[in-house]
């Protein structure tokens, strides 16, 4: 059977056909030493890159946008990379591990909340037993990288003390990031903030409801919320809510 879905995938004269094929061979591949659940109608979609074991990966039921483009790359072993349902996607990369040869990273964890939508969204980080959550609800622009290390190490000059450390990054729930957004290690968000167009996001912000934009990033506003509707019906619709969970 396999021998034949091979030949298929190179013969077929159908390139969409072709394409699925091999989509489920790469999968069927990986799923010897990974635990990788992702629905089958979607694995076309799919693009993984693992080099490592143990790792899971599971994509809830999710839906696809013009690109239709998730990467995983994994360069390492017992990651998890969970996307709930309801994400809705263009293009995401997510990559843990450098994606060649070194370093690898083991144990760290990617958690996307349910009905998440992304544009165009890189995000990457190549340490160990680190986390980068993003809550419920967020809405992510085109050309966002979130990047949770900084690659190379920076040390003081005398005592040889290591600086840039990674620990944890988290995005609350309903947070809109905007176009050409970067939010770099450690960063924490609180629920239902704004990140302003090309915002450098290097710190943490702790109060929900603001905008935040510049670089370096402060807040410009406070006590606001936002809405994913475009403003055109929005205004028409008036459909204000102070209930932050009422706002898809
Ligand atoms: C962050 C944002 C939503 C705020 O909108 P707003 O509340 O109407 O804010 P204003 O335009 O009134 O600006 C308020 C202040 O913040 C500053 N500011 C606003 N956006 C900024 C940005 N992206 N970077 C730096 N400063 C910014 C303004 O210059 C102004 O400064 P001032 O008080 O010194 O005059 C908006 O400016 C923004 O960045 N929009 C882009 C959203 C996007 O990327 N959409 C893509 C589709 S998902």
């Amino acid at each position: 059977m396999k021998l034949l879905l091979r030949l298929m995938s190179i013969l077929c004269p159908n390139k969409k056909i072709r394409k699925e094929i091999r989509a489920g061979l790469r999968m069927e591949k990986y799923k010897k030493t990974n635990a990788i659940d992702v629905p089958k109608h979607l694995q076309k979609y799919v693009w993984l890159d693992i080099r490592g074991k143990n790792n899971r990966i599971k994509i809830g039921s999710v839906s696809f946008g013009a690109t239709k483009q998730l990467h995983i790359v994994i360069n390492g072993s017992d990651n998890e990379v969970v996307i709930d349902d309801g994400v809705h996607i263009r293009s995401l990369a997510i990559t843990i591990g450098e994606s060649g040869a070194s370093p690898k990273a083991h144990h760290t964890r990617v958690h996307i909340g349910e009905k998440c939508t992304f544009a165009k969204t890189s995000i990457f980080t190549s340490h160990s037993n680190t986390e980068i959550e993003i809550g419920a609800r967020c809405m992510f622009s085109s050309n966002v990288y979130i990047r949770h290390t900084d690659s190379h190490p920076i040390y003081e000059l005398n005592g040889k003390h290591h600086i840039n450390h990674v620990e944890k990054l988290k995005i609350g729930d309903h947070v809109w990031v905007g176009i050409g957004v970067n939010i770099l290690k450690n960063v924490q968000i609180a629920d239902d903030c704004i990140l302003g167009a090309h915002a450098v996001i290097a710190k943490s912000f702790s109060e929900a409801h603001c905008a935040i934009a510049g670089n370096p990033a402060k807040i410009i506003r406070r006590g606001i919320t936002w809405n994913p509707e475009h403003t055109v019906d929005f205004i028409e619709n008036k459909r204000y809510s102070t209930d932050v969970s009422e706002l898809k």
